[in-house]
């Protein structure tokens, strides 16, 4: 199902006015960028727009406000609860929207509790969330880094060897290949 400009701006608004108490320079342009790479993923492997990009909206409201400063560690401990949390936030969003069925909230819903889960990577839109996600984290073109050079190589080591071989789509593969390279690059001129 297509997401109409009109209820993506709409998304966009009440997104970015819980990502403004989030992460400091992280959440907003980390989300923005998701839904771009969300776009992406579903023009070459299919998917349900309305689902997959109100998701992507929505999937990190639950961080905390943590200034700048923080690091992996911090990002760590609070990363089990933010996705409990922001399964509520999105709920409650979307509940003040007219165009989403209670299953479509549902399904919404469901998807970010999973989100930053590495198992049970199943169906073609958790698969996808997650790519998305991933991609954005590592996309140092668009979205600057905000762990300083210690903390960004234990980033770097973690995606490569954790969640870089979960990534299944033809098209996901591909990006973060390049990706992982502009990274890596990156952190050399850190
Ligand atoms: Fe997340
Ligand atoms: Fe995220």
């Amino acid at each position: 199902m297509k997401l109409s400009l009109e209820l993506e701006k709409k998304l966009r608004e009440a997104a970015l006015k819980q990502l403004e108490k989030g992460r400091t320079g992280w959440d907003i342009p980390h989300t923005l960028n998701s839904v771009e790479w969300m776009k992406k993923l579903i023009k070459h492997e299919g998917g349900n727009e309305k689902i997959l990009i109100t998701t992507m909206y929505l999937h990190d409201t639950g961080y905390p406000n943590i200034k700048k400063g923080y690091n992996f560690g911090t990002v760590k401990k609070h990363k089990a609860m933010h996705a409990e949390k922001g399964t509520k936030i999105a709920e409650e969003v979307l509940k003040k929207f007219k165009e989403f069925s209670s299953e479509e909230i549902k399904i919404i819903t469901n998807l970010i509790k999973h989100h930053d889960d590495l198992e049970g990577l199943d169906t073609h839109e958790r698969q996808l969330v997650f790519e998305a996600d991933n991609l954005s984290k590592l996309d140092v073109e668009n979205v600057t880094p905000t762990f300083n050079k210690e903390n960004y190589s234990k980033f770097m080591k973690f995606q490569k060897e954790v969640r870089a071989p979960l990534f299944k789509t033809i098209t996901g593969k591909k990006c973060l290949k390049r990706l992982i390279k502009k990274a890596e690059e990156y952190f050399q001129k850190m």
